[in-house]
């Protein structure tokens, strides 16, 4: 608790009528919710209207993540995002955010197998958008960028399990680690990233058992997607949760809302009255 206090910064959210007090969400913070039990919410957003709503809903991270690739830009894979198209995403979600932890992927390609690479990317990524922290997939094997990244004073969250920038080394989306040399390695790998200095963890799409076993054997907070309910916080990508994207529909996934049916029923009624000389009325003009 005496760790928030030092590092807590309270923020007046000046959009709101009542003046309500939030607290800033730092790495410290989450670091504390996983202390008390709290669990730790996060979701994607990568523009600054959804992520303003998001904020002011009280979401604790927002993660600008590269399925920026698949949701905004309709590519198959995470693969194509470039360094600068993240930034851009990062840039417009940061001029919402007063209060949530925003987060940032590291896209494919700027930070595997080069260490002074992945700082760069992440520095430009700090100074460009002025987001909190960077999240860069993978073990053992980027461990050298993750301290690298780490010496800069940046925060980094670590993520394992199905690593979608490793797509074409896997060949499908199916559950990872289900096989006792792959959950090993998992969860030395969990241990390594931990120690290193990693605030978080994600782990996607794996066994539940096994994120729990994670999740009690590292002291840093990990996040779930498909990885069950015993872990510290859970993460959707936002489009999916909304039910935007339709024909993604993994087990784990809850829809909280079907906005593809909303949005083409809005679009169509609006053509409806364009067409019929409804819209605009007597008093939709000037
Ligand atoms: O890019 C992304 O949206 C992610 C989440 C699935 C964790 O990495």
């Amino acid at each position: 608790m005496k760790r928030i206090t030092k590092f807590a910064v309270h923020f007046k959210c000046r959009k709101m009528k009542e003046s309500h007090i939030f607290t800033k969400v730092t790495t410290h913070v989450l670091q504390a919710m996983k202390q008390k039990g709290e669990k730790i919410s996060m979701l994607t957003a990568y523009d600054y209207s959804y992520a303003r709503i998001l904020d002011r809903a009280g979401i604790d991270v927002i993660l600008v993540g590269d399925s920026a690739s698949n949701v905004m830009a309709g590519h198959k894979t995470t693969l194509p995002i470039t360094l600068d198209q993240m930034i851009y995403h990062a840039s417009s979600v940061m001029r919402a955010v007063s209060r949530a932890l925003v987060v940032v992927d590291l896209p494919f390609g700027t930070y595997q197998g080069n260490s002074k690479e992945a700082l760069n990317s992440a520095i430009r990524i700090m100074k460009e958008s002025s987001a909190n922290a960077v999240k860069i997939e993978g073990g053992r094997e980027i461990l050298e960028s993750v301290e690298r990244i780490l010496s800069a004073g940046i925060p980094v969250m670590g993520h394992l399990g199905l690593t979608p920038q490793s797509i074409n080394k896997f060949g499908t989306y199916v559950v990872r680690a289900t096989d006792t040399q792959e959950a090993h390695k998992l969860l030395d790998d969990a241990k390594l990233l931990s120690q290193a200095g990693c605030f978080a963890i994600v782990l996607e799409k794996i066994p539940s058992k096994l994120a729990s076993q994670v999740t009690k054997a590292v002291t840093v907070p990990t996040i779930g997607i498909g990885a069950g309910a015993n872990v510290d916080g859970q993460v959707l990508v936002l489009h999916d949760m909304l039910g935007i994207t339709q024909e993604f529909s993994p087990r784990f996934l809850r829809r909280y809302h079907n906005m593809d049916a909303e949005i083409f029923n809005a679009v169509a009624r609006y053509i409806d009255d364009v067409k019929s000389r409804d819209f605009p009325n007597e008093t939709e003009q000037y």
